[in-house]
This record gives C-alpha cells, structure tokens and sequence, in this order.
C-alpha cells in the first residue's frame, strides 16, 4: 500500500495531477473519491478522463441526474456520482458491481455513500480544501 499527498494551488494544477494519475490506470481499475462539495473530485475527474484521451476536459460534468457518464470505446470509463443517492436500493439499481465486472475503469465521487465493503484493490482518493484556492489531495493505492 502506498500513499501519496500534494496539495495543489489551483483547479489547473488538479487536473494536472489527474492527467498523472491517469497513466497509471490499467483497467479494470475502481478510484474512488471522498471529500466534500466543492473538494475538488470533479475538477480531478477532468484531468484523468482528459488524460487518458477520451474527452476534454470541459465535457467532464457531475453526472448528478443521471449518477452515471460514460466514456470511450475500447477503452471504456464510468464516470459515478452518489451525491443524490438516498437509499442503498438505488445503489443497486445503479449496477455498480456490473460496471466493475467489465475491463472498465471506474471513478466514483461521493464514494463514503457506498454501503458494502469496497475492494481492496480500489485507489482512494480523499481531497480536503484547506483554503478558497488550496487542496490536499491524498491518494492511497491498494
Ligand atoms: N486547487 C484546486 N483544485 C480543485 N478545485 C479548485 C481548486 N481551487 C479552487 N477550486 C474550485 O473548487 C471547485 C471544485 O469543484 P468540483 O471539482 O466540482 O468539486 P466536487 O466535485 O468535489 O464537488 C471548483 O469551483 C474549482 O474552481
Ligand atoms: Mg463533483
């Protein structure tokens, strides 16, 4: 298990980091975020989908309605956001565990909403503002 902090000092330098945390995503691969509104796990989001060349990063959004966006083709990305989750039944009708069957890399936000036990091989992320422009982004690696 490795753990790796930054702190970044801008949305820019987030996504930069995200472009690096990109490359080392083999699928199938699940990451999950923790951290607030406003953390920074979208913003983070948007580097490594952008990273791994599948969109720009300005169409990376919080897929809050539809708790899932996909991604590319032969290289498949699920874009999960459990912000609106209310009950563990809708966890379920989500599919989750369906996503993560697949050769797919699979990026969770709000990830403290998931009720059952995660894999251990899951990378953890947990982004934490420290000021209006500051993050300390904390990775741990199964
Ligand atoms: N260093 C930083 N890293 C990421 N976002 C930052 C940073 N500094 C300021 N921000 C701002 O914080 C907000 C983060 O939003 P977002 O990525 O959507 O968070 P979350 O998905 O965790 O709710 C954006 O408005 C962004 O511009
Ligand atoms: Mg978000």
């Amino acid at each position: 298990m490795t753990t790796l902090e930054v702190t970044t000092s801008s949305p820019e330098e987030t996504q930069a980091f995200g472009r690096r945390l990109a490359d080392q995503l083999k699928p199938p691969a699940l990451v999950l975020l923790y951290g607030e509104l406003g953390a920074g796990k979208t913003t983070l989001i948007k580097g490594i989908v952008s990273g791994l060349g599948l969109a720009p990063a300005e169409e990376v959004t919080s897929p809050s309605f539809v708790f899932v966006h996909v991604f590319g083709d032969r290289l498949r990305l699920y874009h999960v956001d459990l912000y609106r989750i209310e009950e563990p039944a809708e966890l379920e009708t989500l599919g989750l565990d369906e996503l993560l069957a697949e050769q797919a890399i699979v990026l969770v936000e709000w990830a403290e909403r998931l009720s059952w036990s995660t894999p251990a091989l899951a990378l953890r992320v947990h982004l934490e503002a420290l000021s209006d422009e500051e993050r300390r982004i904390r990775v741990e690696g199964g």
